[in-house]
């Protein structure tokens, strides 16, 4: 089947996304987050991410639909993101595309979300999508991820993932010890920016060599978290200022270097020479910086989608749901539910 024309829904978190694809063409991204309503309780509230999911559903679907110039009963195939991600969350999703599927009588693929983050690659409009293998860094505020992907529809490989918080978590709760708003990644980025990268050494998480024996490609950062509230917490018991930039920088330096090392090790102990970075964190000033200058050093070709395509969104899930018709695969059966922890 050549360019199936597909929407893509995804619920996974607090954002609604209604993605519709045309084979390997972006049509519409429809985006509605309900970002601001978790705003004060300092994180995403799963109850709220889902009733906002409910009230966003219907117009982010008429929005999509209105701006990729269909109608919906052109459509040939409704792509979900069935995991992992937040339940009630996922469920909203889910059940609006079954809905659909009945509704039109139209096939349903069942996707999940790390592999879509992959497949937002395809849509990138600077260029010819990665080849295969590539590696793939997944990082966001639900997830941190290092996939080996060598077919993206038959053959993702998870290398390893973070075993405590997410790196936007991370972000997150720093930006929150630092009396910064939430979310709290974009503002530690900036406050770090007048800050000296070097003047304070925070750890890098499983990076001793005990720890990459066994956790070669996963991910620490709660112990990092917390050596930077113990550092703070002394300077303020001993009546000294707390050198936000300073702090902000350090922190940021040793999230970026232990991500980027990981990646390039992933690379290097595979003998692939790409590097594909998705996930909100993929924003942040550091972490771009130090993978463009190590890739290059390191002779692998490094791919950035637009920030629009690395934040969650349906048009990734879309494109993924292409790419599985194109390559002949069934759809799924009504059958499928919400997984919260959807392996790769
Ligand atoms: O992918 P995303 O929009 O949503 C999910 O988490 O699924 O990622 C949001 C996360 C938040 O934790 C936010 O603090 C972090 O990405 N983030 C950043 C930056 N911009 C957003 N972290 C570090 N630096 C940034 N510039
Ligand atoms: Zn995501």
């Amino acid at each position: 089947r050549s360019n199936p024309l597909v929407l893509g829904i995804e619920t996974s978190c607090d954002e609604t996304g209604i993605g519709i694809v045309r084979g390997s063409t972006l049509l519409s991204n429809t985006i509605a987050s309900s970002m601001d309503e978790h705003a004060r309780y300092g994180g995403v509230v799963p109850e709220v991410a889902a009733r906002a999911h409910l009230e966003e559903m219907v117009p982010a679907l008429n929005q999509a639909v209105a701006e990729a110039g269909i109608s919906l009963n052109d459509i040939d195939a409704i792509a979900v993101t069935t995991g992992p991600g937040l339940s009630g969350a996922l469920m909203v999703g889910v059940g609006a595309a079954k809905a659909l599927a009945v509704a039109l009588d139209k096939p349903i693929y069942a996707v999940n979300h790390l592999v879509g983050h992959v497949g937002a690659d395809i849509l990138d409009p600077s260029g010819t999508p990665f080849e295969y293998p590539t590696i793939a860094l997944l990082v966001s505020g639900g997830h941190t991820s290092l996939l080996l992907v060598r077919d993206l529809v038959s053959d993702v490989e998870l290398l390893g993932e973070t075993i405590d918080d997410a790196a936007g978590e991370a972000f997150d709760k720093v930006a929150r010890i630092l009396g910064l708003p939430y979310p709290g990644g974009p503002q530690i980025d900036r406050v770090a920016a007048a800050g000296d990268p070097n003047a304070i050494r925070f750890p890098r998480g499983l990076s001793r060599p005990k720890d990459m024996e066994k956790h070669r490609y996963d991910f620490s950062f709660s112990g990092l978290k917390t050596a930077v509230a113990r550092w703070v917490e002394q300077k303020q018991d001993a009546g000294l200022d707390v050198p936000v930039a300073d702090v902000a920088a350090g922190f940021r330096e040793a999230v970026a270097d232990v991500l980027i090392t990981k990646a390039l090790a992933a690379c290097a102990d595979h003998g692939v020479p790409r590097l594909l970075l998705g996930g909100g964190v993929v924003a942040n000033a550091r972490v771009r910086e130090l993978a463009a200058e190590r890739a290059e050093k390191a002779g692998v070709a490094l791919r950035i989608p637009p920030l629009s395509l690395c934040t969650d969104n349906g048009a990734m899930i879309a494109e993924l749901g292409a790419q599985l018709i194109m390559a002949g695969h069934a759809p799924s059966t009504l059958d499928f539910s919400a997984d919260s922890t959807l392996p790769v």
